[in-house]
């Protein structure tokens, strides 16, 4: 046995069988890895800034084993699709949007670290939803950097993992992605949500085990194309606001500042330098609500971002916009304390924190609204903040 979780969890125990269907024998090693919720601190993570996701239930296991080739025989339940990864050659990425680029990217960075694996055989089983805004891209990296450390009997500081993961996603995948997925999907903890300093990139973990209130997650199920595009403009952005204020990043940067400079800068770095800012003092706040158990606070902390995410950061959408208001419909009264759109935006999911006593009316309530808005099914589940990537070996 190896790793923090020694004990097979459901997700493994399906990646297994998985496994035996698709390479009639046994894997060895099964690793999984959760996607995240982000609870507050959108778009903060690239500008030195707080972000407070948690893990979740939801994760991704591969399931392993040795085969006499110099090859990793990868095959994805959910696609139907088998990829060969050739360790003999340098790895480059494929086609842009493949889903074997965040895997061949992780193989990359072990390789490049000088860490060379045997060739393997194995299959990818997934419940965290793709393209959701739940970080299943970070879930499906981190997943095979912990099966990739198991593989080669090297385990990577936890850093260097959580950075080989996010190049990963930069160099193979196109994204110019922050630090939190995969920090929070290698390091997750149950019970807990994560307040991470991306300036120093030290956690702070707060207990969230207050039974009276939940996490509930809504999935527009729309993912609109701009998401990926947008990304890097939006990230651009705040660069150059950063560079108009002089400062590193906009961590160094106040609403004051941001003030006296506003007059000379472009209307987009000027929006997005916004969001920012408050964005980093709201999540800061949400951290001390959460210490505090003030749920009402938190919750308009969350109303907040929202339409900051909005109106200045612009990363929302009608159907985004349709289940906030779904949410707000019902407030306080109902049991909604306050709800946002999670992760990159366009598409995806809200985030919203609810009285658990009530979370079967607010389920029922907001899939009609949003049905009633938009002609379409909302997919809808809670979970308590979730461990983060294990591996064992069987
Ligand atoms: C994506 C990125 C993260 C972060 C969020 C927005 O999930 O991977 O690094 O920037 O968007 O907060």
């Amino acid at each position: 046995m190896m790793g923090a979780a020694p004990r097979m969890s459901t997700a493994d125990g399906l990646a297994r069988d998985a496994f035996e269907r698709y390479f009639n024998r046994p894997p060895r090693w099964i690793a999984s890895a959760p996607g995240r919720v982000n609870l507050i601190g959108e778009y903060t993570d690239y500008n030195g800034g707080f972000v407070l996701p948690m893990a979740i239930e939801a994760r991704t296991a591969i399931a392993a084993a040795p085969n006499e080739s110099e090859r990793i025989v990868l095959h994805s339940l959910a696609l139907g699709e088998t990829t060969t990864i050739d360790l003999s050659e340098p790895l480059t990425p494929e086609i842009r949007g493949r889903w074997t680029n965040y895997f061949r990217g992780v193989v990359a960075g072990f390789l490049e670290a000088s860490i060379k694996p045997q060739g393997f055989d194995a299959v990818i089983r997934s419940d965290v939803p793709l393209g959701s805004g739940l970080s299943s891209s970070a879930a499906l990296e981190t997943s095979a950097a912990t099966l990739l450390e198991a593989v080669t009997g090297v385990t990577l500081e936890p850093l260097q993992k959580v950075l080989l993961c996010q190049n990963a996603e930069h160099t193979f995948a196109g994204v110019p992605c922050g630090i939190m997925d995969p920090y929070i999907s290698s390091q997750g903890r149950a019970g807990y949500a994560m307040l991470l300093d991306c300036r120093s990139n030290v956690p702070s973990w707060l207990a969230l085990d207050d039974p009276a209130v939940t996490v509930m997650v809504i999935n527009t199920n729309i993912k609109h194309q701009l998401s990926k595009s947008t990304y890097a403009m939006r990230r651009k952005a705040c660069e150059e606001a950063a560079r108009m204020l002089d400062v590193t990043t906009l961590r160094e940067a106040s609403m004051e500042l941001l003030e006296r400079h506003s007059g000379a800068m472009e209307e987009q770095a000027l929006h997005c330098a916004r969001h920012v800012i408050g964005e980093i003092a709201r999540t800061e706040r949400a951290a001390a609500c959460i210490r505090r158990g003030d749920w009402a606070e938190f919750g308009q902390l969350l109303d907040a971002s929202h339409d900051s995410l909005k109106e200045d950061f612009q990363v929302s959408c009608a159907e985004l916009d349709a289940v906030v208001a779904a949410a707000r419909g019902i407030g306080l009264a109902g049991g909604v304390y306050g709800a946002r759109l999670t992760g990159g935006g366009f598409g995806g999911c809200v985030v919203a924190l609810i009285e658990s006593a009530k979370r079967t009316e607010i389920e029922r309530a907001i899939a009609s609204a949003y049905l009633r808005a938009t002609g379409i099914k909302a997919t809808i589940f809670v979970s308590r903040p979730a461990g983060g990537a294990s591996v064992i070996e069987v």
